[in-house]
């Protein structure tokens, strides 16, 4: 286990209100502890052998997000309340980074013209500071009609609007909506050389730059272990895992069904440092729903890379049934914030002769009972 003060305690003020944290009246060694065992249970309960020791690794008791999804309601800005409907009225939380809390005190200054929307706040690798602002369409109209919120907000950030994410552009006399742009929203690791990832407010990221620092670490160094390795992977997004990877791999094909996410992707890979442009041609992408249908040779590959969402791999992994064991790739990284899904996969990819040789949580999610876990499994 990473060095951790077991004895921490959070204090939030919203402790009984607020839906946002579950485990902040527990110190964070036993939060640790009891997020270690429930792993262990749920995967010893799916019948698979787990390694002896599980790696928790930590970058804080909290203060780690780095973007976060609000809600207003009639005024109040926050999140749910537990068992409730209704909107807390947030000044303060144990979740934010130092920087995305002095963003979030700034932005509760304005004045909403309407009752409800949704709103997410992010800050960048260098402080650099955006909102995506989810509103009805009734609503997004008059906040462009009304011009004053939007004219003093793109003063202090970049703007994104609803589920387009377009862009608020004045044109003289009035706010127009522009397509989406790709800025750089987040950091992964290459080879320990620094990379941002082009992407939009509104993408998916994991949820801490500190954080994710961890993230980049544990991939290089399993993906490290194959040297010049042919890997396929599910759900590259915005390229997070997939950078890392190609660093000591000879080709990395990115399987990915969201094509913002992937335009990010390409972007990034475009603008490489120079030093790293060399692994740009090694990249493929792919784009397509690959829980449904996967058409590839798996035996073509020599490691499988996978990140997936809550709903797991499912059809991304038939391919992997109808070929011989010494034909399915040697090792398999598996990533999830869903353990309950992984673990039905790696039931499935331990009954193709997968064992599970290294475990690890990260705990992105202090406080709460969510826990990011990454696998290593090895063909026996
Ligand atoms: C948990 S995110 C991981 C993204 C990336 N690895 C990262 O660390 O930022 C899961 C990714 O799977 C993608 N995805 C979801 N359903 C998919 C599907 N059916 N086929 C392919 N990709 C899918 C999502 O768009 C998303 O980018």
């Amino acid at each position: 286990m990473t060095a951790i003060d077991p004895e921490t305690l959070i204090l939030c003020p919203y402790e009984k209100t607020c839906s946002g944290c579950q485990l902040l009246d527990i110190p964070y060694g036993k939060q640790a502890e009891s997020k270690v065992s429930e792993l262990r249970a749920l995967l010893g309960n799916h019948g698979i052998q787990t390694p002896k020791h599980i790696d928790f690794l930590s970058a804080g008791a909290a203060y780690l997000r780095d973007r976060l999804d609000f809600s207003l309601q009639d005024g109040r800005l926050g999140l749910y309340g537990k068992n409730s409907r209704e909107i807390v009225d947030i000044e303060v939380c144990a979740q934010l980074s130092p920087e995305l809390q002095k963003w979030y005190t700034e932005f509760r200054k304005i004045k909403w013209p309407f009752t409800k929307g949704s709103i997410r706040l992010r800050v960048g690798p260098r402080g650099e500071r955006g909102v995506w602002l989810d509103f009805a369409n009734i609503d997004i109209k008059s906040l462009l009609d009304e011009q004053n919120i939007l004219r003093e907000l793109q003063e202090k950030t970049f703007v994104e609007i609803g589920q387009r994410r377009k862009i608020p552009v004045w044109n003289g006399s009035e706010f127009k909506l522009k397509d989406p742009e790709l800025n750089k929203w987040f950091t992964t690791w290459m080879n320990k050389v620094p990379v941002d990832l082009f992407c939009h407010v509104a993408s998916f990221t994991q949820p801490s730059l500190k954080a994710n620092t961890f993230i980049a670490d544990k991939i290089s160094a399993w993906v490290g272990q194959h040297p010049e390795a042919r890997i396929i992977e599910f759900g590259s997004g915005i390229g997070n895992l997939t950078l890392p990877a190609l660093a000591t791999a000879k080709s990395v094909l990115a399987c990915e069904i969201d094509a913002l996410s992937l335009e990010g992707l390409e972007k990034t890979v475009l603008m490489l440092p120079s030093e790293l442009q060399k692994h740009a041609d090694k990249l493929t992408i792919y784009r397509g729903d690959f829980q449904k249908k996967i058409l590839q040779d798996f035996s073509q590959f020599d490691g499988v890379l996978a990140n997936p969402p809550r709903s797991g791999l499912m059809g991304f992994l038939n391919p992997l049934e109808s070929l011989k064991a010494e034909q399915r790739p040697p090792f398999f990284i598996y990533m999830s914030c869903f353990p309950e899904s992984m673990a039905i996969d790696m039931q499935r990819l331990q009954s193709f002769g997968y064992e599970l040789t290294e475990l690890a949580i990260l705990d992105q999610f202090p406080q709460t009972h969510h826990y990011e876990v990454l696998g290593l499994l090895q063909r026996k």
